[in-house]
């Protein structure tokens, strides 16, 4: 979201946080670089460090629960093994075993611990070396519920006639009791990034799209209730309402809060819950999830908008995360980052979904037209950081913060946070209801799974397009297909800056396809198509124009619409 920038940038020389970051005391930053035009540039730091290239293939071995956590009533669970062979992170593969992986097993040694003694063991798997996402069945039999984690512990042994050779890992697994006070829990299936949630009494976990808008309080909400039943009944399925305007920097007063929360279970809407933390005093942060944490609609935490824009405190993410799953171990905690890189391993390490909120429509990225300065890599505020002006930027940050999370090894959820406004600072007019659909599904297809849109109310024709595919994005079809396939990039012949992902059901021979023209200009013939799979037939449109034939195995249209987008279910050969 972009409101508080002005506000905390404005105010940051007043704060202690100024020169935690390189910047010369009295230079205010955003994204740590200076933007003022009476402030020269300096490097701000905080670029992400890519490892250097191993000329041995490495080990990266991953063993950890699918499910973020499992209750005491799911019957039983799995793991998830990579064995990935890299040239960037592991450890040293053995000379014996630098060539010809997949001839190559690995033994995995698999012990669940409690405090250090054994409580149970996944023994007697074998796994070729250089498989992602393998899954390993795991029972529950020897485990008691709890609230905090057991630990896994794996040895990988490489069998080999001349030596063998051990590499170890280890990970956390929740095990939770069933809830007994009426609150909610939500997954994180670490498979897709899908998540999943249970409410009452329930033991079967639904899964979720959250396809919402932020929504500011003194802004659309405090009027009455009813907002809320008129939002709901737009098809939106989350809200994250934004403690701004007469809350200033205080958090939702419980008085008039509460009706609002009422009111969101009876219409089954969920909530990205806003703590508003603030890192110099975490009573707020403990009063708040104190309230809030046994709230059925509660879907998941929200701790930090653009705290890397504002140069928050680099352990602060961490301190809120660790903070909140020591008082509710059952929901997820996100955050929102603004900036293209600085310090993104210390801001993501708080939070287990990322938003990322990238505006690049109808702004200068080059010229700062609110500060009269240029914008580069290490100067100036353009309201879209290190932006080049078009779509891209949403799917380059969406595929670097993936390349991040490979480095560092850990697995964070991406949603998009995409342009729903305009026509103030940096921005001279709303996105239009095209580019809107196009931003949202180009995040979609870079593998954000929520979207949460800055901000309601919108424009009438963004607020109408986005109503319109609300069923669609979080209808079961398309959960479904998400839930089930393996997101891969697409193949395009015919036009450029068409940017596709599938979504492959083996088992059922059906597949999801999105397309998006990123061209603001219509194509010839486009054909799209995937590597070792045939197409045999469209089964249904569910966004966009009918006109896609199928040959030779491919879908095929005879021209894109400028800014066209289509979503596809597909029968296989
Ligand atoms: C940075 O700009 C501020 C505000 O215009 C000014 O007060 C300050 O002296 C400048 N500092 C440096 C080091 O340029
Ligand atoms: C790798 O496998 C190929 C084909 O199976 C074989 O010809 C080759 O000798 C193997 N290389 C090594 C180093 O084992
Ligand atoms: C391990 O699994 C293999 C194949 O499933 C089986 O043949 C073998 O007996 C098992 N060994 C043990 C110790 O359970
Ligand atoms: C490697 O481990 C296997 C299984 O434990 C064992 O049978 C074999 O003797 C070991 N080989 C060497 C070289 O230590
Ligand atoms: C409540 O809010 C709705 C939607 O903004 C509005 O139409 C309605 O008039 C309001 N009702 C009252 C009693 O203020
Ligand atoms: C967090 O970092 C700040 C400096 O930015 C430091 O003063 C504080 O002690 C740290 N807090 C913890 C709990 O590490
Ligand atoms: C951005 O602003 C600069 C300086 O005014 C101008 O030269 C450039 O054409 C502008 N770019 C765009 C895309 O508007
Ligand atoms: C960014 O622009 C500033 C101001 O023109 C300049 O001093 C600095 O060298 C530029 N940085 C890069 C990386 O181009």
């Amino acid at each position: 979201m972009w409101t508080t920038l002005f506000t905390v940038a404005a105010g940051l020389a007043s704060l202690p946080l100024t020169h935690a970051f390189n910047n010369p005391p009295g230079v205010d930053i955003w994204c740590g670089k200076a933007y003022r035009a009476s402030n020269a540039s300096f490097n701000p730091g905080g670029w992400f460090e890519q490892p250097s290239y191993s000329s041995t293939p490495l080990l990266d071995l991953k063993v950890r629960p699918r499910m973020s956590i499992y209750l005491e009533t799911d019957a039983k669970g799995s793991l998830l093994v990579d064995t990935t062979v890299s040239h960037i992170v592991g450890d040293p593969l053995p000379v014996q075993a630098r060539t010809n992986y997949t001839d190559q097993n690995l033994h995995l040694d698999i012990h669940i611990l409690s405090d250090e003694t054994q409580v149970a063991s996944v023994s007697n798997h074998t796994l070729p070396l250089d498989t992602t996402k393998a899954e390993i069945p795991l029972s529950f039999d020897f485990l008691t519920p709890k609230l905090t984690p057991y630990t896994i512990t794996t040895t990988a042994t490489l069998i080999n006639s001349i030596t063998n050779t051990s590499f170890t890992t280890s990970s956390e697994l929740f095990y939770l009791p069933q809830r007994t006070d009426g609150g909610s829990a939500t997954r994180i299936d670490h498979r897709t990034g899908m998540l999943s949630y249970i409410q009452d009494q329930s033991v079967t976990w639904t899964p979720i799209f959250p396809y919402t808008y932020y929504a500011q309080w003194s802004l659309y909400w405090d009027t009455n209730t009813s907002t809320l039943e008129s939002f709901t009944s737009q098809g939106y399925n989350v809200i994250h309402i934004v403690p701004t305007g007469t809350l200033s920097d205080t958090p939702f007063p419980w008085s008039s809060f509460d009706p609002y929360l009422t009111s969101s279970d009876k219409q089954n809407l969920h909530l990205q819950y806003d703590v508003l933390f603030d890192p110099t005093d975490l009573t707020k942060l403990t009063d708040q999830v104190t309230h809030i944490h046994t709230h059925p609609s509660l879907l998941l935490y929200y701790t930090a908008d653009e705290p890397d824009g504002k140069g928050n405190p680099l352990n602060s993410t961490l301190l809120a995360y660790d903070l909140i799953r020591s008082m509710d171990p059952y929901h997820p905690v996100s955050l929102a980052l603004n900036c293209q890189d600085f310090y993104y391993e210390e801001y993501a390490s708080g939070a287990d979904i990322i938003l990322s909120d990238v505006y690049p429509v109808a702004t200068n990225t080059s010229w700062s037209t609110v500060y009269d300065t240029p914008c580069n890599a290490t100067y100036g505020c353009c309201g879209c950081d290190d932006c080049r002006g078009e779509f891209e930027d949403i799917s380059d940050r969406l595929d670097q913060f993936y390349e991040f999370d490979a480095v560092v090894g850990w697995e964070k959820v991406h949603w998009g946070a995409p342009q729903a406004f305009g026509e103030e600072t940096f921005w001279t007019r709303y996105p239009t209801a095209e580019e809107e659909v196009v931003m949202v599904m180009l995040s979609v297809n870079h593998g954000a799974m929520g979207i949460v849109m800055w901000d309601y109310p919108s424009s009438d024709g963004i607020e109408r397009v986005t109503r319109e595919l609300a069923p669609v994005v979080t209808g079961e079809v398309f959960v479904g297909f998400l839930e089930e396939g393996d997101r891969t990039v697409g193949l395009v012949k015919g036009a450029g800056r068409v940017d596709v992902a599938w979504w492959v059901v083996e088992e059922e021979g059906r597949a999801l396809v999105s397309v998006v023209n990123l061209n603001y200009r219509g194509t010839g013939e486009v054909r799209v198509g995937l590597e070792g799979v045939r197409v045999a037939g469209v089964e249904k449109v569910l966004w966009g124009g009918e006109g896609w034939d199928v040959k030779d195995g491919e879908l095929v249209s005879e021209g894109l619409g400028g800014l066209e987008v289509g979503i596809l279910v597909v029968d296989l050969v």
